[in-house]
């Protein structure tokens, strides 16, 4: 920076200085120390680059503050008593002072955080982040993932209202069909037969102490991990060149600064816009039509209107095992810091995505108004054909789509390696889900029947 260009108040409490005993030097030491815990003193350029992280893991964390400090506030009014839950928020809303702006604020801050923590998850799996010492990281990511659906799904039932009341309902009856434990587990989340004063009880502990103590916990050590790789991921170095660095303050900060700034922009002026919903008061007696799931459990409610609930588990769970075990899957080191591998990684990509968007609701339709195994095969028992027959189908899609990546010519006249076809196969299910997503929640009315949402 040239010598005469008047540094603005914020960056002179960042830009590294001879320590000053004044309180502006004190706090500008404070300042700079935790940045420099979080990051090396120095990165490669490369890793400043916003488009290669798109700043998800960062924005992931500064929702996760922003919840901290909203459901604090909250908590001082809110009542986890069955008649006086949805008092106490309706008070919220028409008594206090910023109540709604707070509750709303809180409400799409934990939306938000759901869809940037599963960007976050396909950015480092596009770009093989999980490769070279960060296998861990990749697994604690994913229980933190795992985690912000927790903190959202325990959060929806305090309110108690219609929506909340029949969303938990729907949801955790899905529970009961895990194979032996199912009912048990439903009962002991509960806390009963059905949703009750035990339910909310329960989840209340869980939303506002167990959960958050677990986020920040396995937040703080997929921090230390990042840093301890020597920051984030980039392509392996093979040309002897020196890599080019840039001192974290103020390069990163700035970027890291400005996209916060962004964020909280924009969560503000959208939760000022839109006021957290609250419907009619939970009534056991009588179900809203259609009663669906929260809508980041959509997607597997969809599936489950598809296939047997043992089969749609099974392949839920297949999948999240696939996940977890990315790392073991793929485990060519080579690729990894580059946006899907290579050019012929990009294509397998591409394709893979657009095989997904086409052919799922093909096959929602299909399977609606064509498909009818049990009244073509009447003799035929039903976990054959609606469990198995549907869940080996989709298996062997995704098997079809590997094989087929690795046998055709994708760019250059080279076809995928292992790596590539995966990620192509990866980017299908990902845009599967974001397909039966879409349908579930804009798509199914009434019963749950198919229609359009105008
Ligand atoms: C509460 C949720 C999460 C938070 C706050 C978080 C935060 C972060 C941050 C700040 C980084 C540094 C780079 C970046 O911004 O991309 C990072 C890197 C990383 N995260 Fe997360 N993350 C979360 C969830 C996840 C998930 C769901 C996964 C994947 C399963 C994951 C896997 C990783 C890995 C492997 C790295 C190292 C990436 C690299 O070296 O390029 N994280 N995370």
């Amino acid at each position: 920076m040239a010598q005469n260009t008047p540094i603005p108040w914020w960056q002179k409490l960042l830009v590294t200085q001879k320590a000053e005993k004044t309180e502006t030097g004190q706090i500008r030491r404070a300042a700079n120390s935790l940045i420099l815990h979080l990051h090396p003193a120095r990165v490669p350029a490369q890793a400043i680059r916003f488009t290669y992280t798109w700043g998800l893991g960062g924005i992931s964390a500064l929702l996760i503050v922003m919840l901290a400090l909203t459901g604090l506030l909250l908590m001082f009014r809110y009542d986890a008593r069955i008649d006086y839950a949805y008092i106490s928020i309706q008070q919220m809303e028409s008594e206090i002072v910023f109540g709604s702006l707070i509750r709303a604020l809180h409400h799409w801050s934990a939306n938000l955080l759901v869809i940037t923590t599963f960007l976050h998850l396909v950015r480092v799996y596009f770009t093989g982040s999980y490769k070279l010492g960060r296998k861990a990281n990749w697994i604690i990511g994913l229980v933190l993932f795992f985690l912000a659906l927790v903190a959202n799904f325990t959060g929806y039932l305090l309110p108690w209202d219609q929506l909340a009341y029949w969303a938990i309902t729907v949801s955790t009856s899905l529970m009961a069909y895990i194979p032996l434990i199912g009912v048990s587990l439903r009962t002991f989340m509960l806390g009963g037969p059905q949703v009750g004063q035990a339910t909310l009880s329960n989840f209340y502990a869980l939303h506002v102490v167990f959960v958050p103590a677990m986020i920040l916990i396995l937040m703080s050590y997929h921090f230390w991990k990042v840093r301890k790789n020597g920051g984030i991921s980039q392509p392996i170095n093979n040309s002897g060149e020196p890599v080019e660095r840039v001192s974290t303050i103020p390069h990163l900060v700035n970027v890291e600064y400005a996209a916060a700034l962004v964020v909280i922009a924009g969560v503000l002026l959208w939760s000022m816009a839109n006021p957290a919903p609250l419907g009619p008061i939970a009534n056991p007696y009588s179900s809203p039509n259609p009663a669906k799931a929260a809508w980041y459990f959509l997607g597997l409610q969809e599936l489950l209107l598809h296939m047997h609930p043992l089969a749609a588990l099974s392949l839920i769970g297949i999948l999240c095992a696939a996940l977890v075990g990315a790392p073991l899957l793929d485990k060519d080191d080579r690729d990894i810091g580059i946006y899907f591998r290579s050019p012929v990684g990009r294509r397998a990509a591409v394709l893979g995505a657009l095989i997904g968007f086409n052919l799922t609701p093909l096959m929602v339709l299909l399977d609606e108004y064509v498909i009818d195994i049990p009244g073509w095969l009447p003799g035929l028992p039903a976990f054959i054909g609606v469990g198995l027959i549907p869940c080996f189908f989709t298996l062997g899609v995704f098997a079809a789509i590997y094989i087929f990546f690795r046998k055709i010519q994708l760019h250059d006249q080279r076809n995928a390696n292992h790596s590539e076809a995966l990620l192509g196969v990866f980017a299908f299910a990902v845009a599967a889900l974001l397909i039966l997503t879409i349908v579930g929640i804009f798509f199914r009315g009434a019963n749950m029947a198919l229609g359009l949402p105008f």
